[in-house]
């Protein structure tokens, strides 16, 4: 039985499904993914070069805000502080923050008034893990993790964990106090079994180490209404299940991990293989594949949290905006699928070629077409069920069959409950993922 440390509200997120994450910090400076700083194994010295030097001076948080929500994007999740320690507001706990760069500036004022202007939600990623405070203590993952075991202890003794619960502590707070509402509060990660590299035992941090039951406590004290991950490692303090870098195969929350009280799913994915701006990463998705990504979330009565990582300029490039671009040319016709939209139903089932969503409110299904047939699309369980139907993205009329296909010479019944839809011969053009609204009886 998990503790009952109450919940935030779901209702908006289950409705708007898709949002913006967007990982910024230091790293975009050697521009070689975010954990950089652990990878390398980076000297303290030697990392704070970075910190020395940024200063993004094409930072235009409106034009990330604006393609946002052109994109369909209802909220944002922006990070404030990420494992590299370095703080992207003007904390009191510490120096090692965004005004004592070049920059100057409060950068996380700048990003929540810029996305508050388009209508767009707020929401807060905060790292546990800080491979820069002095009181966190040397793991798996810190930047001096193969250090052998006789240098950690070294290290690890003036370390005091309880120090750093209480920087965790004031840092949460100065951010839900001095930023208005914060909608979603997203916290990373615990590895609360984790070995050190070379197999050691201890190399791991999760809830006691972080004391997350003070942290969520104080997080719903401040903000009742805000939805919380589940990377607590503390059942029954999250809201949401956060898989991330794969598409699942059916509705998470199904499977949901032991932990009865969380409410949603979200899958956080990437344009490319890293959250950070990594400037010779190409593994870059297509239009297509990630326009059917957030089909597949919403099928599976999931939200997708799809990510930016801004050059240190500032400013999104040009592979980041043409994806967001063919997001918002899709969602411009479409969004009536995604919107108030999840799984569909037991009773209609998904066939070749085809993914289902479905709007409890109007009571509307739409098929999404990932294959296009020639000429006719079988969908299984619909017969006697639909009292119009239509392409979304013009509004045109499709004709069906209910019951049978004709053919020279004859007609084929249908030996189950199908129906054949007629469709244009040619896909149309510039509509990567065409889907049909149906009206149901
Ligand atoms: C991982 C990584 C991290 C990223 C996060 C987003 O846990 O540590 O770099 O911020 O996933 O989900």
């Amino acid at each position: 039985m998990s503790e009952n440390y109450g919940h935030g509200d779901l209702s908006w997120f289950k409705h708007d499904r898709f949002g913006m994450f967007i990982h910024y910090g230091l790293y975009s400076m050697p521009a070689r993914h975010e954990w950089i700083r652990s990878i390398e194994q980076y000297k303290d010295e030697d990392y704070h070069v970075f910190f020395k030097y940024f200063n993004p001076d094409l930072f235009e948080p409106q034009v990330w805000a604006k393609a946002a929500r052109e994109a369909g994007m209802k909220y944002v999740v922006f990070t404030t502080k990420h494992h590299e320690g370095f703080c992207m507001w003007d904390t009191k706990y510490t120096d090692f923050k965004i005004t004592n760069t070049p920059f100057g500036r409060d950068m996380l004022r700048e990003v929540v008034d810029a996305f508050r202007a388009e209508g767009i939600r707020i929401g807060f990623y905060y790292s546990l893990i800080d491979w820069n405070h002095p009181d966190f203590t040397v793991d798996c993952f810190h930047p001096r993790k193969c250090e052998p075991k006789e240098v950690v202890d070294k290290l690890n003794e003036g370390r005091d964990m309880k120090r750093y619960q209480d920087y965790m502590i004031n840092q949460i707070t100065e951010l839900l106090t001095n930023y208005g509402k914060i909608d979603v509060m997203w916290f990373d990660f615990s590895y609360p079994e984790n070995k050190f590299p070379d197999g050691r035992e201890g190399g791991g941090k999760g809830h006691k180490d972080w004391d997350s039951e003070r942290i969520i406590k104080t997080v719903r004290s401040l903000q009742p209404h805000i939805i919380v991950d589940n990377r607590l490692d503390l059942p029954g303090s999250g809201d949401i299940l956060t898989p991330e870098q794969y598409t699942p195969t059916g509705n998470v929350l199904e499977d949901n991990r032991g932990d009865n009280t969380i409410g949603a799913w979200e899958g956080c994915q990437t344009f490319s293989g890293s959250w950070g701006y990594h400037r010779d990463e190409m593994t870059w998705k297509s239009d297509e594949q990630c326009i059917k990504m957030l089909i597949d979330h919403v099928s599976r009565d999931g939200n997708l949290l799809m990510n930016v990582g801004p050059t240190s300029r500032g400013y999104l490039d040009y592979r980041a905006m043409d994806r967001l671009s063919a997001y918002a040319n899709w969602m411009r016709y479409n969004s009536r699928s995604i919107y108030g939209c999840g799984q569909a139903p037991a009773e209609f089932q998904e066939g070749e070629g085809y993914r289902l969503t479905y709007n409890k409110e109007t009571n509307r299904l739409y098929i999404h077409i990932y294959s296009w047939p020639y000429r006719m699309l079988h969908v299984k369980s619909l017969k006697d069920k639909v009292a119009f139907m239509q392409l979304l993205h013009d509004g045109s009329e499709l004709a069906y069959s209910s019951s049978e296909v004709p053919v020279c010479g004859g007609k084929i019944t249908h030996k189950d409950d199908s129906i054949s839809i007629y469709l244009p011969v040619n896909k149309p053009e510039n509509m990567i993922v065409p889907v049909i609204e149906v009206m149901l009886k």
